[in-house]
């Protein structure tokens, strides 16, 4: 399959948030690892038992063998957390992911492979279906968390998924499996944007995956409610400043997340459609806004209508946009 400790990283990405980044310490409350064997913390050595990390594996530094396909440790036992190591999400037995999860597994690719693992080495796991375990360890972690007692001790708290440090490193397979096709080296340089583009848009889904459980983008909402903190101590301030004014805060933040959160008690539709708008995943397009028109053959009419038109007003409390 692979040389063991495997050193070329032929894509290593260390997605850094800006707030981190500005800081003079790294304190990532954890870590979400996508990739092939220069990562696999036991994902491989999970799914198909221990042929697939036999000793000497982890001879050096675990004396026996460890999930890796390496005699030592890792890069990414190196990064970040000193002391814990990262499980591998397919690890069933004595996982422990309130730092994060490594989704990492030998032999994967950024692009789906046409063979199975039985075929050519090369993982049914891609970084398509990293991604999609991830996706639903953000959703499910917090739903077992729920869950109280050790369930809680287990699973990061949702907050650690917009500050977490994202580090990917994958791409040399990709590169491999041309050649094991009898491809030319100017047919494996053809297909290279193709990988490049699928590795982006992938990047591209993880990143906007920083969800909260009710499906409102966490770092935003994470700046209101830290500008909310800050309006309320410019309050009091003005309260002593103006000791004949009677000033009040309403906190609408809360109201109008507590009507998304809580969308289908209220029996709302969707709570992410904008009633008036058109287009797009929102039903939101900045470009047709409520009420927008075009010409067709001589005729206005109108692109972005409003909902209450099509449910009779039934709907249209929460979907003011
Ligand atoms: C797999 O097969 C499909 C259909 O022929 C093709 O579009 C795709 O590029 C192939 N994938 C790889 C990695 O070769
Ligand atoms: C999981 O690891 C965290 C961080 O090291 C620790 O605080 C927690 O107690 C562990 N959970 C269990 C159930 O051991
Ligand atoms: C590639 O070429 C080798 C040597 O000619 C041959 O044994 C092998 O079957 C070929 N593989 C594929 C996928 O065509
Ligand atoms: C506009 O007129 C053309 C020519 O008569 C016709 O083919 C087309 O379907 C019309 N478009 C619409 C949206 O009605």
């Amino acid at each position: 399959m692979e040389p063991i400790c495997k050193l070329l990283l032929y894509v290593t990405l260390l997605l850094l948030p800006n707030s981190i980044l500005s800081s003079p310490e790294c304190n990532f409350p954890a870590v979400f690892n996508f990739g092939d064997s220069s990562s696999d913390t036991g994902a491989l050595l999970s799914m198909f038992g221990q042929p697939a990390a036999p000793p000497p594996n982890g001879e050096t530094f675990f004396h026996s063998p460890a999930g890796r396909v390496c005699e030592g440790r890792l890069l990414i036992d190196f990064i970040g957390l000193g002391v814990l190591y990262l499980s591998a999400f397919l690890d069933s037995m004595g996982t422990n992911f309130t730092r994060g999860a490594n989704y990492a597994i030998v032999g994967s690719t950024i692009r789906r492979q046409n063979t199975t693992i039985f075929q050519s080495g090369y993982s049914p796991i891609s970084l398509d279906i990293q991604y999609a375990q991830f996706s639903n360890f953000l959703k499910r972690s917090q739903i077992i968390r729920q869950k109280g007692g050790v369930f809680k001790n287990l699973f990061p708290e949702e907050y650690t998924f917009s500050s977490a440090l994202y580090t990917f490193d994958i791409g040399h397979n990709d590169l491999t499996a041309g050649y094991q096709l009898n491809m030319s080296t100017e047919q494996v340089k053809a297909y290279i944007p193709d990988v490049i583009s699928e590795f982006t848009t992938t990047i591209k889904v993880i990143t906007a995956a920083q969800v909260d459980k009710h499906g409102c983008a966490a770092p935003f909402n994470d700046v209101s409610r830290y500008f909310n903190l800050k309006l309320k101590e410019a309050i009091i301030q003005l309260r002593k400043d103006l000791h004949l004014a009677a000033i009040t805060y309403v906190d609408m933040y809360s109201v109008k997340y507590s009507l998304i959160a809580q969308s289908k008690k209220l029996r709302f539709g969707d709570p992410f459609l904008v009633c008036c708008g058109h287009g797009g995943k929102y039903n939101f397009n900045i470009a047709m806004r409520c009420g927008w028109t075009k010409m067709v053959n001589g005729t206005k009419i109108v692109v972005a209508k409003s909902c209450i038109a099509d449910h009779l007003g039934r709907d249209s409390l929460y979907r003011g946009g």
